[in-house]
């Protein structure tokens, strides 16, 4: 593995929600006032549970940093249960005190996705950039919605869900048909541009996409082989994920 690569192996899921927590909180306590990228899916819930609970012993202060999430399904209202707006709500943001105006999520509902995605990344830019972006990662090897492709994608944009992924969300809807097809995410560009990142893995169906994310051939077929460009990048894995590394 390259060097700009630094890997944790922790027991299990709890031990990764934990370190993941440790590292998110240092980082945070570095810079109260910077922007931190946020990710959504079954990972990172133990992680935000601890945060929580150290926000409950003030050993972290979330209430003025300006959070970015990596992405948002399309179409769908910010009131839907679904939406990934309402999740970070439900999951952290409201338990934390992160004030409403702080929280920024793509705008599933915008009549105008393309715009949506031009104003995300400028404000991104204009937040002066994010400084630790937490990650997923897709069995298909995805990192926020960005999907196996022919290319890299760039700047935030409008995509349309691989078949794997929709069905692999389907757990979290009443029917698989109700799964949106579409989503805006942060592009890889975008997430490459975040000064540190933080990939959580955890479980063994996803140690076969680990291995190829990062030691294999960098490319867009596996979306998350781009993070071997990156200069800074720490992934916590437990055993079971990382059992190829
Ligand atoms: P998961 O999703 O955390 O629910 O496994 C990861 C992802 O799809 O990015």
């Amino acid at each position: 593995m390259t060097k700009n690569i630094k890997l944790y192996v922790e027991k299990d899921y709890d031990a990764l929600s934990k370190r993941a927590a440790l590292i998110f909180a240092k980082q945070v306590n570095a810079a109260p006032l910077a922007a931190f990228g946020f990710a959504t899916g079954g990972t990172p819930v133990g992680m935000y549970e601890e945060l929580k609970k150290m926000r409950a012993r003030n050993e972290i202060y979330l209430d003025q940093i300006t959070a970015f999430n990596l992405d948002e399904y399309y179409p769908i209202e910010n009131t839907n249960t679904q939406s990934y707006a309402y999740f970070m709500a439900e999951n952290l943001f409201d338990e934390v005190n992160l004030p409403k105006e702080k929280r920024n999520i793509p705008n599933g509902d915008s009549s105008n996705p393309t715009a949506e995605c031009v104003a995300y990344d400028e404000k991104i830019n204009r937040c002066g950039g994010i400084e630790m972006q937490i990650l997923g990662l897709g069995t298909n090897g995805h990192i926020g919605f960005n999907e196996p492709a022919e290319f890299f994608s760039g700047a935030t944009v409008h995509v349309e869900l691989a078949e794997s992924t929709i069905q692999s969300n389907a757990r979290f809807f009443d029917d698989e048909k109700d799964v949106p097809r579409h989503a805006i995410t942060m592009g890889i560009r975008t997430i490459l541009m975040a000064k540190r990142i933080l990939l959580l893995v955890s479980g063994e169906a996803k140690a076969d996409i680990l291995r190829d994310a990062l030691i294999g051939p960098i490319t867009p077929n596996v979306p998350a082989s781009a993070l071997q460009l990156h200069r800074d990048v720490i992934v916590i894995a437990d055993e079971a994920a990382a059992k190829h590394l």
